[in-house]
C-alpha cells in the first residue's frame, strides 16, 4: 500500500509519520518540500503530486489552524481548509484511492450541553469553521472513499501546547486566569493517528474521534498543575490559584463555540475501538513533558 501524507511536521502529521509507517510505503510532505509539491496553497501543484504518486491513501493532516488569523484572511483560509482538500478529493477520486481527512468541533455553534452527533446540524462562529465545513462537504460530495475525522483541543509533547504554558504561567505567576464555560475533551495528536492507522481502508464516512469525558480549559489547567507536582515534587509551581472567568475576560477575533463535546458512539462501535478518557493521555504527555 502506498501513502501520501500532508502536513507531515504539524502535531498530528508528526504523530500520524510513526502510525502510517508499518502500513506500507509513506511519501510524508509538508509545504516546504521540494521534489514534490506539499503546500495546500497550491492546487495545481497538490493534483500534480497525486498524479505523480499515485497513492492508494491520501491523508492530509494540513490546514489552516490559526483559528483567529483566519479571521482576517479568510480567502487564504479558504484555499487551505476548503479548495485544497476538495483537490484532494478529486484526485483520490480518479485514483480510486482513500482519502482520510480531518475537521473540528468548530463546524457546530457550541449551543446546548449535550455532546455533538454526526447527524447535527453544522452552524459554524467562526472562518476557521466555516472553512473546514466547506472541506468536509467538498469531499463528501467527490470521493466516496473518505474517512473525515472531526476531533477537538488536539494536543501534542511535540511543540507548544496549552498544558505546557499552563506549566511555565504556574511557574512565572502567584494566580492564573482561566475560561471555564467551554466545554470538551482534550484530544491527543498520538490517539487520532493511531486510531486513523486503525480505520484506514475499512468503513468510509464521516466520524467524531474525541477522548472521552469532558473538562473546561479551567478543569484542564487544574490537571495539570496537580500532575506536575505528582510527577515532579521538586518543580516550582507559585500559582495557588487558577481562577475560573468566562470567555468575554479573553476577548479574541473568532468566536469559540462553548459546547464542544463530541459523542465518537459511532466510531467506537465502527471500527470496534474503546477510546479512553481524556486524562490518560495527558498524563503521558505530562510524562514525557516533564522527563
Ligand atoms: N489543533 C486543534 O486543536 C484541532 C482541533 C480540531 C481539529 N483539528 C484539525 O486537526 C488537523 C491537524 O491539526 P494539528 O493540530 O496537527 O495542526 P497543526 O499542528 O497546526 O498542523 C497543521 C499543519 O498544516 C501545515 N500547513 C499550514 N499551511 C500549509 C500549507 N499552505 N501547505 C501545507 N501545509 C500547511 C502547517 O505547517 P507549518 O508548521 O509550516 O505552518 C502544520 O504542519 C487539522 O485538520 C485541524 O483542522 C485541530
Amino acid at each position: 500500500m502506498k501513502i501520501l501524507l500532508f502536513g507531515k511536521n504539524g502535531q498530528l502529521g508528526w504523530e500520524l509519520q510513526r502510525s502510517l509507517a508499518p502500513l506500507g510505503e509513506l511519501v510524508a510532505l509538508d509545504r516546504h518540500s521540494l521534489e514534490l509539491c506539499g503546500d495546500l496553497s497550491n492546487l495545481q501543484g497538490l493534483a500534480e503530486t497525486v498524479q505523480r504518486v499515485r497513492p492508494d491513501v491520501i491523508v492530509n493532516a494540513a490546514a489552516h489552524t490559526a483559528v483567529d488569523k483566519a479571521e482576517s484572511e479568510p480567502e487564504l483560509a479558504r484555499t487551505l481548509n476548503a479548495m485544497a482538500p476538495g483537490v484532494l478529493a478529486q484526485e483520490a477520486d480518479k485514483l480510486n484511492a482513500w482519502l482520510v481527512h480531518y475537521s473540528t468541533d468548530y463546524v457546530f455553534d457550541g449551543s446546548g450541553s449535550t455532546p455533538w452527533l454526526e447527524t447535527d446540524a453544522p452552524a459554524p462562529l467562526s472562518v476557521y469553521g466555516r472553512t473546514k465545513l466547506e472541506g468536509e462537504q467538498l469531499i463528501k460530495a467527490t470521493c466516496i472513499k473518505h474517512l473525515i475525522f472531526r476531533t477537538s483541543w488536539v494536543y501534542a509533547a511535540r511543540g507548544g501546547n496549552f498544558a505546557k504554558t499552563m506549566l511555565r504561567l504556574a511557574q512565572e505567576r502567584e494566580s492564573l486566569s482561566v475560561i471555564d464555560d467551554q466545554f470538551g475533551a482534550p484530544t491527543g495528536a498520538e490517539l487520532l493517528a493511531d486510531v486513523s492507522a486503525h480505520a484506514i481502508r475499512q468503513v468510509a464516512g464521516l466520524y467524531h474521534l474525541a477522548a472521552t469525558g469532558e473538562t473546561t480549559w479551567n478543569w484542564y489547567a487544574k490537571h495539570v498543575l496537580v500532575q506536575a507536582k505528582r510527577a515532579r515534587p521538586a518543580i516550582k509551581i507559585i500559582a495557588n490559584e487558577v481562577k475560573a472567568v468566562a470567555s468575554s475576560a479573553f476577548p479574541t477575533a473568532a468566536t469559540r463555540p462553548l459546547n464542544s463535546r463530541l459523542n465518537s458512539a459511532r466510531l467506537q462501535l465502527t471500527f470496534g475501538l474503546s477510546l479512553p478518557p481524556w486524562q490518560q493521555g495527558v498524563d503521558r504527555m505530562l510524562a514525557e513533558v516533564l522527563a
